[in-house]
């Protein structure tokens, strides 16, 4: 938890308790259909074990399709504490938020210019930052994060990122926990192995692959204020998870080569300015036979950039969803080989290739949440900046889920490769 945190003063509806507050929002949003609760992933967890990896290690797990079984599919991993104490950060993260300065307020709508520009149109780029483009960039990431990690814990997205639609059945969170054990069982992770995460987040990832496999995670984030919040968890949590301050645009890797075994990213590469020197950066520091496991953002075959319609949705869906880069698989794939990598798996990680159900769960629960502040607002019970952030973040939820509905775009697209045992002759 950040200084800033600790010593903010209690919020002003301290009354209002994180239960109530939803039970607001659920009744004032029709389209909700399913059960799911700001809070809810471990009521129905089996919680027998404190080191899943011993019960049910990679190779005699229930290997289940979670595609197909939600029960079997829930039941299997019994600790999932990396999701526990919801209530705690939500809270934190509204007292952050309620004494943002106006300056981090201003510079957080700023940062927004560089979702209007793209890696692959430097002179844009230039034009509109200044040939030291890289740093603003960098600038505008942090001043961007700082608070929107804070925005997302207000719901269920914590860890920022929505996942892969892997069970339909359960909630964002629960596909959130599904879709990191299947990045342990993809990368074959095992007790002790040294795993790399590029934009680790608030090290809730970590801390859930961590537990779920009994490997070490080293985390590299550009915004000290989730780091910070990753640290006390770490903490907290009895892990010994590392993280590392840096811009992971700043190359080379700050590690020895063949120093891990494995490697995942979870929506952080699109923020990386040139992706085939962090595909040889990544093959560099892997040991041979190590695993590499991507979920991003790209851009489908579908999508025609020429086509009005299809451009004026990227043009909103890109600040949304804060993606600078635009890859595609095809480019994702060439780079990784490369740089010497095998691609073993591309594809869609979601349930028939659409993560629509839960974009728009995640859209239906902000845009009440917005209702609601803007009420608080209105009263002058919260400040007015609160208006402001819950705008811009409510923002063409429904164009992101048009595009995923359309197959023009997804945020759920994987890809495994791995660094051959031997090199070949040509590399
Ligand atoms: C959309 S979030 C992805 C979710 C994240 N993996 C998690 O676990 O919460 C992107 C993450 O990458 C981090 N990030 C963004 N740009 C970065 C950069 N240039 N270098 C390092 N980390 C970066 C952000 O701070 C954030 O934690």
């Amino acid at each position: 938890m950040s200084a800033a945190v600790t010593q903010a003063p209690a919020p002003v509806v301290q009354a209002t308790r994180p239960t109530t507050l939803l039970a607001a929002d659920r009744s004032s949003t029709s389209s909700v259909q399913s059960s799911e609760t700001l809070f809810d992933t471990d009521a129905k967890l089996d919680h027998t074990s404190h080191k899943p990896w011993k019960h049910f290690g990679f190779h005699h797990h229930h290997h289940h399709d979670s595609r197909n079984s939600s029960k079997e599919s829930v039941a299997v991993v019994e600790e999932r504490s990396a999701s526990t104490k919801r209530g705690a950060t939500f809270w934190a993260s509204f007292k952050y938020l309620n004494n943002l300065t106006p300056k981090q307020v201003d510079d957080f709508m700023a940062s927004y210019v560089i979702y209007n520009l793209d890696w692959e149109d430097e002179p844009a780029m230039i034009k509109a930052l200044g040939p030291n483009y890289k740093q603003k960039v960098g600038d505008s990431l942090r001043a961007y994060y700082g608070v929107m990690n804070h925005l997302c814990a207000l719901g269920s997205v914590e860890k920022m990122y929505i996942p892969p639609l892997m069970d339909k059945h359960v909630s964002v969170l629960d596909n959130q926990l599904l879709y990191e054990e299947s990045i342990a069982r993809d990368l074959g992770l095992k007790p002790g192995d040294r795993v790399l995460d590029i934009g680790c987040g608030r090290g809730r990832v970590a801390a859930h692959m961590a537990k779920y496999s009994g490997a070490q995670i080293t985390g590299i984030n550009i915004d000290p204020n989730q780091l910070a919040q990753a640290r006390e968890w770490n903490a907290q949590q009895g892990l010994s998870n590392t993280f590392v301050e840096r811009d992971q645009n700043d190359l080379p890797l700050p590690f020895a080569d063949a120093s891990f075994d494995a490697f995942y990213q979870i929506q952080a590469f699109s923020l990386c300015k040139d992706l085939p020197a962090m595909f040889r950066e990544i093959y560099r520091v892997l040991k041979p036979g190590a695993r590499f496991s991507m979920l991003d953002w790209v851009s489908l075959p579908a999508y025609d950039p020429t086509n009005p319609e299809h451009d004026a949705l990227m043009r909103r869906v890109k600040p949304l969803i804060g993606a600078v880069g635009t890859p595609t698989p095809a480019g994702l794939e060439k780079a990784l080989t490369d740089a010497g990598f095998q691609v073993t798996r591309s594809d869609n990680a979601s349930v028939g290739g659409l993560q629509a159900p839960l974009i728009d769960k995640v859209d239906v629960y902000f845009r009440a949440v917005r209702q609601m502040i803007l009420g608080l607002v209105r009263l002058h019970v919260l400040p007015k900046h609160f208006k402001t952030l819950i705008n811009r973040l409510c923002l063409d939820g429904q164009a992101f889920v048009k595009m995923d509905e359309m197959r023009l775009i997804s945020t759920s697209y994987r890809i495994i490769a791995v660094k051959p045992k031997e090199e070949a002759a040509s590399a």
